[in-house]
């Protein structure tokens, strides 16, 4: 995989650190600090300049409030879900919308449609957060990468294809919650990435899936299976 200058950390689930060629911190995901498959040394995060949510569940979004207060980053997230933050204290927010695409410093982050459902757990409720999304996050130095989030495999994976030619997907594979190998198989089909970091597996008991299974599914692409606190570059 080549990176061309980006550092590309996996913090557990579906959370990920990239440092961009100009130096800024994004957080994939805010399941950080109540991560159980986050490296104690991962969970003092120095800064966090760009914050990218893909919905409401617990188990991405759960540390965003304490992540905002902290480190006050530009976050990005659906509408709904924004204006939720924004009554829990973030300033910096840019809310978008599927099939739009924005420029935050160094990236231009598209939010791309995921199949999956995005209630937030607010205390004993479950208010409505908005639709669940991806993105595709292009880097100045052209590499383009794809955070599937939660969800199923779905046809429309084959216009982000064509429109964007992610280089590197993100992949749910654990199953249960989100497809699992098989349709992580099919995804991959319809994507035709270069490299595919399997994520969102094993946190749970649940989450059975594992990259040795899609591995054995498919050929003619990488899959990279790393390990929490790992670093590609
Ligand atoms: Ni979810
Ligand atoms: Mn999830």
């Amino acid at each position: 995989m080549d990176l061309k200058g980006i550092k590309l950390t996996w913090l557990g689930h579906a959370t990920f650190r990239i440092q961009t060629p100009a130096g800024k911190i994004v957080l994939l995901e805010a399941w950080v600090m109540n991560n159980p498959m986050c490296p104690e040394k991962e969970k003092k995060l120095d800064k966090v300049d760009v914050l990218l949510c893909t919905h409401g569940h617990h188990d991405h979004i759960e540390d965003a409030v304490e992540i905002i207060k902290k480190h006050d980053p530009q976050v990005v997230g659906i509408i709904e879900l924004c204006a939720w933050l924004e009554k829990k204290g973030a300033k910096k927010l840019l809310p978008m919308n599927k099939g739009g695409t924005q420029t935050v410093g160094d990236l231009k982050i598209t939010m791309v449609n995921a199949v999956h459902s995005g209630g937030i757990h607010d205390g004993k409720e479950i208010v409505y957060g908005g639709n669940p999304c991806g993105f595709v996050i292009e880097f100045s130095n052209g590499v383009k990468i794809y955070h599937a989030g939660d969800t199923s495999v779905f046809g429309d994976m084959e216009i982000i294809r064509e429109i964007y030619a992610p280089d590197i997907v993100m992949l749910p594979v654990g199953d249960h919650f989100t497809m699992g190998p098989a349709e992580a198989a099919y995804a991959i089909k319809l994507l035709k990435p270069k490299s595919v970091i399997p994520m969102h597996y094993a946190t749970f008991p649940v989450l059975t899936g594992t990259p040795a299974d899609l591995r054995k599914l498919v050929s003619g692409v990488e899959i990279v299976e790393m390990q929490p606190g790992q670093t590609l570059s």
